[in-house]
């Protein structure tokens, strides 16, 4: 992975001591992944401990995104049909949002905006990762939660250096600039800096830190083709859930597309439309399971 120098940010956040806990189901999951003998029935018992998470993943396991023809009645069973690490993946989604989505709407930081923002790339990497097929993205869900945690940044920003952050969001306005610009400006930093430090606190999957970081400069990720290929899909899916006016980004425009991102998944201008169709209509479903109660 690239490394970074957190030490800019270790500072700035330094006084702060609450910054958000990784879900504890997640941190569950990881220790019992490691070992080669654990059943089905065994991750399902984690899962169930949080019965409305429990709850919540089955009724995502039996909608849209996923399109089984038969209906999946228990987590232990959609822990066999998914995988270990995919479940893994849809319950840090699910724990993610159960932490954070209910946000209100804010009068300069749009909080619940922000969610369905965050919620419209992840569907669209799920439909990206889809297309582009196992070689280029070999879990889905891990580019799900990778689409909805890539702009975490902002939410640390807004939580802990607020009254920067107003000074951010009153500087994109005045001066009409991109949100990361203003973020460069004001802070010295980005929220793609805030959030690979909460990823590496949080010690994710190195992919994830990665394609946090860097999911407005995919080209700077260069040793790692795995860790390329998921930005790559972050980066994409992000400029699709801005071009759709799917939740809102902080600035009104639409980032750049870099290219070769979309050439290096092997996707063609024929690719765009299946996945806007699929991406649209999946993040109805999603949003109305997973941001409204
Ligand atoms: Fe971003
Ligand atoms: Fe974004």
């Amino acid at each position: 992975m690239n490394s970074r120098d957190f030490s800019g940010i270790e500072q700035m956040l330094g006084h702060v001591d609450q910054l958000p806990t990784l879900p504890a189901v997640y941190k569950r999951l990881q220790q019992m992944l490691t070992d080669p003998k654990v059943s089905a029935r065994e991750v399902g018992a984690v899962i169930e401990q949080d019965q409305a998470l429990a709850a919540k993943l089955l009724k995502v396991v039996n909608s849209s995104y996923y399109s089984f023809p038969r209906q999946v009645t228990t987590i232990s069973h959609s822990v066999v049909i998914l995988g270990f690490n995919e479940i893994k993946h849809m319950a840090l989604s699910v724990s993610l949002l159960k932490m954070f989505g209910n946000a209100r709407a804010g009068t300069l930081f749009d909080q619940s905006g922000f969610w369905k923002h965050s919620l419209g790339v992840a569907v669209c990497a799920g439909a990206i990762g889809r297309k582009a097929g196992p070689a280029k993205c070999p879990s889905h869900e891990e580019a799900f939660v990778a689409g909805l945690l890539h702009d975490i940044g902002k939410i640390i920003e807004d939580q802990f250096l607020h009254d920067d952050f107003v000074l951010v969001l009153r500087e994109q306005k005045k001066q009409d600039v991109r949100l990361i610009e203003a973020e460069k400006r004001i802070l010295k930093n980005t929220h793609q800096d805030f959030g690979a430090f909460l990823a590496h606190k949080w010690r994710l999957p190195a992919i994830l830190e990665s394609t946090i970081g860097f999911h407005h400069d995919p080209l700077r990720v260069q040793d790692s083709e795995s860790e390329f290929a998921m930005t790559s899909i972050i980066h994409c899916a992000n400029i699709i859930a801005r071009a759709l006016a799917i939740g809102t980004g902080g600035d009104p425009y639409v980032p750049r597309l870099e290219h070769q991102c979309w050439e290096f998944l092997d996707l063609g201008t024929d690719d765009l439309e299946p996945i806007v169709d699929e991406s649209a209509g999946v993040f109805n479903d999603m949003a109305k399971l997973l941001l409204e109660g």
